[in-house]
Formats: C-alpha cells, structure tokens, sequence
C-alpha cells in the first residue's frame, strides 16, 4: 500500500489508534525526546506521537513534529501496507523460489527486472508537492564573498527574515551533552560519480548553522563510499537529504542493501506503486516528490572534514566527536503543510529497534538463500542492532555451525556482528531467555567459541581502535560426533504429550 504523503501516514495511524497528538508547547531542546522516550519504552512500542505545538529557543515552529511512527511491529507492518511483516517476507521468499537469484544483489535487482514487478521501478515526473515553497540560498561554488555570521540556535533574533533556514525547523536536540541538533530520520540521496548509481541511507545530519550541516556517513557506508570518490577526483558532491512522504523511505534507507542497488526499487516494491521522482533545484539528484521537506546541498572536498558530535547513540552512551565531511546547503524546498518526522536514539529499547527486526524478518528468505539450514534469526534489542545475533540452524554436518558464523560475518552489515549464538532449530531466538538457557546448557566454552577479528561498528566505544574489533562466535547446538563429541547427549526434558492433555482437561473442569 502506498501512502500518498506523511500526512495520509500520520492519518491512517491517527483511524487505526496509534497516533496520541500532543497539542500543548513542547521544546525540541530534549523535551520532546522525554516525551518519545517514556512511549518508545512502554511495552510493545507505544504510540506514534504528534507534537502540534513544538518550539524551538522558545519560538514556535510552523511545523509539526512526528515522532515514533515506526515504533511498534504494528505500525512498521502498516507503514509496509501489510498485517504483519512476515506477509511482506513470504512474498518476498516466493518470487525468490520463483526466479532463483544468485546472489542477494541479484535478488533485489529481480525486483526491477521483473515484468510484473514494474512497478519497483522509481518513474520521473516533472514537479511535486515537495516544491510548494522553494528557498534557495547562494551556491557554495558562485559564493565569492565570505559566508556571512551564522545566525545562532540561542539568539533567535539573528535569524533571517521571512525565509526559510535550518534554524526555524523543528530539529531536535535529543540528549543533554549532544553537540548540537540533529536530523535523526533522514533519507540521504547521493550518487556514485563513476556508475550514476544512486544511494538512499539513513545517516543523521548534524546541524552546525543557518547553511551548514555534518554527515554522519560511517567509514563502511555507501554514501562515504561515493564520498571518497568525489574526494579523489576534487569535484563538488551533490546531496540531498529528504524527510517525510512515504514511510516506507526511511525504512528503506536503513535497509542493508548491497553497495549498488537503489533503495527506491526496494521502497517502490514493497508499497507496490512506483516511487515518483522529481529533479532537485540546484543539482541534478532526484527525490521522491512527495517528501515533505528536501534540503540540497554540495560538499566541498577542498573543505577540512569538521568535528561532528557528540550525539547520545544507539549504543546507549554517546559517540564522541569524529571528523566529518560538511553539507553547504544550496536550497530548501517543502510543503506548505509540512510534517516535519523524527526519531531519538538512545538505550534500548527505541524506534529503531522495530525498524531493525522489520529488516531483517524482510531480509530471512535472502539469508536462507545462501544458507538453506538456517531457520530464523533474531537481533535482540539489547545487542542494538547487530551487536548480538541469534540465529538458529538445522544442523546436519559437523561444523556447520562455525560455517554460519562465517557467512555472517561476510554478508554486509552482519560484518558489525560482536556476538554471534548459533541454536538449533528446535530453539525460537526471539525469546532470548531460551537462548541464554541453551548456551549455558550445550556450550563448553573452552572448545565451542570462536573468537577474530574484524571490522566493529564505528559506534563502538569498547573497540581500542575505532572501526575495528574482536568478535565471539558460541556454537550452542548439540554437539556431534564428527564434532570430536564422545559422549552421548542426553535428552531435554519434555513432558508426555497425553499426560500434559490430561491435567489440561483436568485444569479446564477446575476452573
Ligand atoms: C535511526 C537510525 C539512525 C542511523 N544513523 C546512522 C548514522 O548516523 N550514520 C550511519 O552511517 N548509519 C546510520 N544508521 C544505519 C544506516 O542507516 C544503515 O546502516 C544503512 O543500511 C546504511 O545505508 P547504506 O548501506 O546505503 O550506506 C542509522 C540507522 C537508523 C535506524
């Protein structure tokens, strides 16, 4: 299903009974991450929140703010116009056992190929509601004279007149010791230099001034990929950085697609209708028309990389300041009513956990693709994101479960992988209490871990040296005889299936 605009999102979400509107004042300096947080924390996810109201220094902001729309299995499936993601995973599983790929690349290009799939292709149009106000600002490159004093968050006097900047947008400081304000849920457009082939990832944005913005595109990202590129041959990079419109683009911004392949077939796949895309007004990347407010700019590679940071994380603490490449804002462009969408990241439980474990039940049929023994994975919140992983395998050779810790290690993003548990298929890994009883069960540590080396999540603090680390693989299946194993393995405990019938139906005339 695709949702026409992020107003029509918020709508459906406000029928459905997952929108609380929060109409009084809210200050986007951390008041509103007290709000999201306390309802990202509540079981199962809690509501989607509207701030009607939010002010930024004091002043309000024109804009709303919407804030956890993702936040629950519920309304990750509706932003993907299913029941449950599991109906979006089995339809996906199906067109792969129909048109075998070979690869995870191939897979998702499947979906742009495809006849009847035509509609995952993104289709050009000419203007959209993403363009009702424009705003355009001095290009960096025609700029002769030097950038004027940056207006100041703290001293809303300074901001320019009846236009349109940065600073009068709802953009929230999240956490008390942040550098600053941050974007925290946009889609960034960047293309590669070499093939034209376009990226979408979410990688928050760092407000410096009125005109100026740091990206925070880790070292392993496509986007720092394309960015490198831009830095060896000295030409200007293109960016542009969407917020709102469908949904389903900030999913498919997070999604851990190979380097490649262009995260608007994915979106236009999975909300069944073409993604419409227009040209932006002061380069030539192409953002959905729908989005409710594209920021464009060029990144100047003659220009220092900036400190970007601090920024309370995923990870719980903050990530503390590193070099970053920096955005020159060229123009603004948005809708008159605009929504403007956030998130806040922070310990886990948040947002992103449900966006993450949507991505990954999406992404299982193309696991099992390259490795048919393995049943189900699951990412616990506490590992966020993929600090820990448990996946469960029909073991059929001895080793296997040393194989699957490989693969994973290999494939994309699973590379971040600190920890990896591998159960059997009688195991369900989403409950983490099963799996810790099997590990402390089956494992003798001295002969069933693995531990290497490998690249770690720049996130990580606990690394030495950032970007890389050790990683722990546990194999916590039974144990075989190939495996070296001489003893018999006992039997788990299990009750006689007509004992526990009986003193069911016993339970039942009792009550
Ligand atoms: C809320 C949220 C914020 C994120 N922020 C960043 C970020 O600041 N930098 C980054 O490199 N990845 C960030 N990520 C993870 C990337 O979006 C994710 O790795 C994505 O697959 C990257 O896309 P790419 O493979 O096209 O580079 C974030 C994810 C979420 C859900």
């Amino acid at each position: 299903m695709a949702y026409e605009s992020f107003q029509d999102w918020i709508s459906a979400l406000d029928r459905a009974g997952e929108l609380k509107r929060i109409s009084g004042p809210v200050a986007t300096e951390l008041e509103i991450t007290e709000l999201a947080d306390r309802e990202m924390k509540s079981p199962g996810g809690g509501k989607a929140l509207l701030i009607e109201q939010p002010t930024v220094n004091g002043q309000p902001s024109p804009f709303p703010v919407a804030i956890n729309t993702l936040g629950s299995a519920k309304r990750m499936a509706m932003s993907l116009g299913v029941e449950s993601v599991d109906e979006a995973a089995a339809e996906l599983g199906s067109l792969m056992k129909a048109k075998p790929p070979t690869s995870f690349r191939d897979a998702i290009k499947l979906l742009g190929q495809a006849a009847e799939l035509r509609h995952a292709r993104p289709r050009r149009v000419k203007d959209g509601p993403c363009k009702e106000q424009i705003h355009r600002f001095d290009s960096p490159a025609t700029r002769t004279a030097p950038w004027p004093a940056a207006p100041d968050w703290t001293r809303p006097e300074t901001f320019p007149a009846n236009s349109q900047t940065l600073l009068n947008l709802p953009i929230l400081k999240c956490w008390p010791l942040d550098g600053g304000r941050f974007i925290t849920l946009p889609c960034v457009v960047t293309q590669d230099p070499d093939s034209g082939e376009r990226n979408v990832g979410m990688y928050r944005v760092q407000i410096y001034d009125d005109r100026t913005t740091g990206m925070h595109w880790q070292l392993q990202k496509v986007a720092a990929r394309h960015g490198r590129r831009y830095y060896e041959t000295g030409t200007r990079m293109p960016v542009a950085i969407v917020l709102g419109g469908d949904p389903i683009f900030p999913f498919a911004a997070t999604a851990p697609l190979p380097d490649g392949i262009d995260e608007f077939l994915l979106a236009g796949y999975l909300r069944k209708k073409s993604i419409e895309l227009v040209k932006c007004e002061t380069h030539d990347l192409e953002v959905p028309a729908n989005a409710d407010f594209v920021i464009e700019g060029f990144i100047d590679p003659a220009e220092p990389l900036r400190d970007e940071g601090p920024f309370g994380d995923h990870t719980g603490y903050y990530t503390l300041p590193e070099p970053y490449p920096v955005l020159h804002i060229t123009a603004i462009t948005h809708r008159t009513k605009a929504i403007y969408p956030a998130t806040v990241v922070g310990l886990p439980p948040m947002e992103d956990f449900y966006i993450g474990a949507a991505s990954v039940k999406l992404f299982l049929p193309m696991f099992k693709m390259n490795f048919p023994e393995i049943i189900d994975i699951a990412l616990p919140a506490e590992g966020v994101f993929h600090n820990l992983v448990f996946v469960s395998i029909k073991k059929t050779y001895p080793m296997q479960a040393y194989k699957i810790m490989h693969g994973l290690w290999g494939m994309g993003q699973m590379m971040f992988t600190k920890y990896i548990v591998v159960v059997d298929d009688d195991v369900d890994v989403h409950n983490t209490s099963d799996v810790l009883f099997r590990l402390c069960a089956n494992t003798d540590p001295g002969r069933d871990t693995l531990l290497t080396r490998g690249p770690a999540d720049v996130l990580d603090h606990a690394t030495s040296e950032i970007a890389i680390g050790g990683k722990l693989g546990i194999d916590a299946t039974k144990k075989l005889a190939g495996e070296g194993f001489k003893r018999a393995w006992p039997p788990l405990i299990k009750m006689d299936p007509a004992v526990k019938a009986k003193v069911e139906a016993l339970l039942q005339r009792s009550r």
